[in-house]
């Protein structure tokens, strides 16, 4: 469920018009509705009720300040993957004893940064890393939290750019190897094991993958509790998806996502930690954009939008599909079919192709939903288009929380050699 619904025929973000945003702000733009991901983050945690949780929001699903500091305030931790993701963690004030610090190529100095702020834990995914965390540590006189992130092999059934639980991805450290790593860090003084760590993907739709995973790392666990490690908790990673096309796709509720992780945890003594990123912002989020030009083909109608893949990537980049809507509310239920494309001189700048849609005119607005999750975090400059900005809706107020730069803030960031200067 989201706060975007129709209000005396136009479409507004909670009680604010997006007409208004569109006029103050400008388009494109992305807007985000506060009560939405309030919603999303309490509904994902009372699923764990009962157990010793603790949700960590996967910050690359959406970093912006003002989202970050809106799910701190309820309590969340943060699943980051560089210092830079770190920064803007502690920076919102999610405190550092919650968060989990992911990825595969970890450098030395970012090990270093986390280790002074004191974060839970590394999630260790091969190794090598493991040798320079130690060295790292020691050299702070700090001995580090791990999590060995292993890889059970586990095909997660999703697009194959963000599936990452097969032998063959990059992700983890091989299944056979596991207790041998851990044999090996009880050897080296400046880590320490503290959990176990799996992540299989991303929009994912059907729990059967989840609980293969689940049921393999706590065999694991097991093992490893029976040959002497402590393993307090499990990160059983993010991943869980959305209805972008709820003709298409139903995945599982968080409710019965936490019900099969009670099931599969059974009476094991450990806390978890999960780190969802799309279920909690994905729907929060849209991407407002004007249409410019309807452009009658040989065989179809093009919807040029002022929207283009460098503001949202994702259909270009994974095919994926979001539901668009105008922002005034339809009279009737005739459609027609129109490919929405944007102004990127890419054929693959497309958001969607033979779209049943209400005949829409040029300066008209529509909204391209489920666009809060790797929308704005995945936005670019290319064709030297103003990086999109982002606004915050609360209720009837609502707030720029990334301006748009100019084009000379843009271009400003290049700097000539002098030999190109004289
Ligand atoms: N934890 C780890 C270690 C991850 O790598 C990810 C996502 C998450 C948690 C959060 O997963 P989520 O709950 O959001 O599914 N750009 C792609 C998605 C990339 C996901 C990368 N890792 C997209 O737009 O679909």
């Amino acid at each position: 469920m989201d706060h975007f619904s129709y209000q005396n025929g136009e479409m507004f973000a909670e009680n604010v018009s997006l007409k208004t945003i569109a006029r103050e702000v400008g388009t494109p733009v992305y807007v985000y509705s506060t009560a939405t991901l309030v919603r999303h983050f309490k509904v994902f945690s009372e699923a764990f009720s009962g157990l010793d949780a603790l949700v960590c929001f996967a910050v690359k699903a959406n970093s912006n300040q003002a989202v970050l500091a809106t799910l701190a305030a309820e309590g969340a931790g943060a699943d980051v993957v560089s210092e830079g993701e770190l920064i803007r963690a502690l920076r919102a004030g999610i405190p550092a004893d919650k968060i989990v610090f992911s990825g595969v190529g970890k450098k030395a100095g970012e090990m270093a940064a986390a280790l002074k702020a004191g974060i839970k834990q590394f999630n260790v995914e091969s190794e090598p890393e493991l040798e320079v965390l130690n060295s790292v540590a020691e050299k702070m006189g700090l001995i580090a939290p791990v999590s060995v992130r292993v890889n059970p092999d586990v095909d997660a059934k999703t697009h194959h750019k963000i599936a990452t639980g097969k032998s063959e991805n990059k992700f983890g450290i091989a299944w056979s190897k596991a207790e041998d790593v851990y044999a090996r860090i009880a050897q080296l003084p400046g880590l320490r094991a503290t959990g176990v760590d799996v992540h299989i993907g991303s929009q994912l739709t059907d729990l059967g993958p989840f609980k293969a995973a689940f049921e393999k790392v706590l065999g694991l666990v097991k093992r490893l509790r029976a040959s002497g490690h402590t393993i307090d908790h499990i990160d059983l990673g993010g991943g869980l998806g959305i209805p972008y096309d709820p003709a298409e796709e139903s995945p599982p509720s968080p409710g019965l996502y936490g019900a099969m992780i009670k099931e599969v945890l059974g009476d094991m003594d450990c806390s978890i930690i999960l780190e969802p990123g799309r279920l909690i912002a994905g729907n929060a989020g849209i991407l407002l954009s004007e249409l410019l030009y309807v452009k009658q083909g040989e065989d179809r109608i093009f919807y040029i939008v002022d929207a283009a893949m460098n503001d949202l990537l994702r259909p270009a980049m994974y095919d994926a599909f979001h539901a668009i809507q105008p922002v005034d509310e339809p009279q009737s239920d005739h459609t027609i079919a129109a490919d929405f494309v944007g102004p990127v001189c890419e054929s693959g700048d497309t958001f969607a192709t033979g779209r049943q849609t209400p005949e829409l005119e040029p300066g008209d607005l529509v909204t391209v939903k489920s666009a809060g999750a790797y929308g704005a975090v995945l936005s670019s400059t290319y064709n030297t288009r103003e990086l999109v900005p982002e606004v915050l809706v609360n209720d009837d107020k609502y707030a720029v929380v990334r301006a748009r730069p100019s084009i000379d803030d843009l271009i400003g960031l290049d700097k000539l050699p002098d030999w190109l200067t004289r």
